[in-house]
């Protein structure tokens, strides 16, 4: 009991060590902190039994509970896949046509199909899928080689001019001023009865033009030049022009035609991701 002086100054007990006059105040942890410090002192040792914990050379200790986290992540993963799995089987068990008329599955395809189109198609069609000079607007309703969702489905799966799929859309603007097919000044005239059709400047519609155009043109662009989408003959009546549209871009074409070419997407991506793009392409505001 000796050992239970109080000391003066602070009124605190004392442990009864003392150096050099010096004493030790008996001061003790708080209840409450040394209750929470033996808590998580048991929690951690139930922590390593129940969980993997101690390392050992190539893995740890696997735990009562059978807890990985790696398993874990597996079941998400398969469960994300199974969910998917089954719309992208549906996808690929519908015909492209069809789609549409189950919205859900309409949905999923032209959320894939804007995701698909973000990686390989904006080179070429920008962005937005406007398009510019030779690369074309899929927002709008002038389609080259048809709107509906089966020719667009058609033009993706094969591309156009694109000389490794034997069937891809093909069909050239004949070089009329390069192979001489039609002297310098009948060319002026066609360009400017096609630049009449749109009401472009230096547009004349003469019948020396229009009997030009039905005898040189007609077959692929149309009788009044609204366009085959069969033959991949634009439209030259609505003021939508892939290359330039002025008399003088008119003239260049006819002199020394361009071809586009766009790559053939259904070898590459596979059909399902083919019919993904036609149903987002369709979607876009143009489809018919
Ligand atoms: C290398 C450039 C290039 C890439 C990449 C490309 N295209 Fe094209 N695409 C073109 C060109 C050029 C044309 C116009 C062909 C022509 O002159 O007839 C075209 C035409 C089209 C057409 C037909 C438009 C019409 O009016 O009939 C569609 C639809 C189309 N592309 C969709 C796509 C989609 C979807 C992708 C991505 C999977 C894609 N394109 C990737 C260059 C490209
Ligand atoms: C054998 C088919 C064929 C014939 C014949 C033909 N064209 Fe074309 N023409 C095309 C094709 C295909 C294109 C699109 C080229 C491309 O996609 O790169 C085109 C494009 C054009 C364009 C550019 C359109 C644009 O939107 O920029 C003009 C202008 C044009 N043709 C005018 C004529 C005129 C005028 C004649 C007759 C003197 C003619 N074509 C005869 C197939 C033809």
């Amino acid at each position: 009991m000796s050992n239970k002086e109080i000391d003066d100054l602070s009124g605190t007990e004392t442990t009864g060590h003392e150096w050099d006059g010096i004493k030790e105040l008996n001061t003790p942890l708080p209840r409450w902190w040394l209750w929470t410090f033996y808590g998580c002192i048991v929690f951690a040792l139930g922590y390593v039994i129940a969980y993997p914990a101690i390392p050992l050379i190539s893995s740890a200790t696997p735990g009562l509970l059978g807890y990985s986290s790696r398993a874990t992540l597996d079941a998400y993963l398969d469960a994300a896949k199974a969910a998917q799995g089954g719309l992208v089987q549906q996808v690929a068990d519908t015909p492209v046509a069809e789609i549409a008329s189950n919205p859900d599955l309409a949905r999923f395809a032209a959320a894939g199909g804007r995701s698909l189109f973000k990686v390989y198609c904006v080179q070429c069609h920008g962005t937005g899928a406007t398009g510019g000079p030779g690369y074309p607007n899929l927002n709008d309703d002038d389609w080259i080689w048809g709107g509906t969702i089966d020719q667009i489905y058609t033009t993706l799966t094969h591309g156009v001019r694109w000389e490794a799929d034997t069937d891809t859309r093909f069909n050239i603007m004949p070089n009329f001023g390069a192979d001489g097919l039609l002297e310098p000044a009948q060319i002026t005239t066609a360009a400017r009865y096609v630049a009449s059709l749109s009401g472009l400047e230096g547009g004349e519609n003469t019948p020396e033009g229009q009997q030009l155009f039905a005898e040189n043109c007609a077959a692929c662009h149309g009788d009044a030049g609204q366009g085959l989408p069969d033959m991949g003959g634009p439209s030259l009546v609505d003021a939508i022009w892939l290359y330039d549209g002025s008399l003088a871009g008119i003239e260049t074409q006819l002199q020394k035609p361009r071809h586009g070419v766009m790559p053939a997407w259904g070898a590459r991506l596979g059909d399902t991701a083919v019919k993904q793009l036609a149903v987002y392409v369709h979607s876009l505001g143009g489809g018919k």
